[in-house]
């Protein structure tokens, strides 16, 4: 390896964990209808079954459940409604309810389900 290859070696391995974390402190990434559909699609998977499919908390186990799974359109959300507060409830769930942490749903596909969430709640 020749001084020059080495410096752009030494270059990347300091720049590249720098744009990742930079990409990461960015925050929410802006909602597009293709990310809202991505979320849709992501939500049938995994949030359905307690959540519904009117987002409504009456899934078919949903309904069962207590406490019941929040109506995603229209309840308060004690852990924040912001796209990032979201993000964060679906990531890291909600400790002694059946509501389960999400963080290995891909980073893209919980972004979509907060702002498929987003675009149906009403203001
Ligand atoms: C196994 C059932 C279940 C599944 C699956 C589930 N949830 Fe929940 N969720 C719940 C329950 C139950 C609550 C209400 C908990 C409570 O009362 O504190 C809840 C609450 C929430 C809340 C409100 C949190 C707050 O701050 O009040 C959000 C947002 C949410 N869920 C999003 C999601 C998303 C997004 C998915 C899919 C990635 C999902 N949930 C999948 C059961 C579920």
């Amino acid at each position: 390896m020749n001084l020059i290859t080495l410096r752009v070696y030494l270059a990347a391995l300091v720049v590249f964990p720098l744009l990742v974390s930079m990409d990461a402190l960015a925050g929410p990434p802006a909602s597009t209808p293709a990310l809202v559909e991505q979320g849709k699609a992501a939500y049938k998977i995994h949030c359905i079954a307690c959540h519904g499919e009117k987002l409504d908390g009456n899934g078919v186990a949903g309904q069962y459940m207590n406490p019941k799974p929040r109506n995603l359109t229209a309840d308060k959300f004690k852990a924040g409604s912001g796209a990032q507060e979201i993000f964060n409830t679906t990531s890291k769930g909600l400790p002694g309810t059946t509501m389960a942490a999400f963080g290995h749903v891909s980073e893209q596909d919980r972004w979509g389900i907060v702002h498929y969430i987003l675009s149906l709640r009403k203001k």
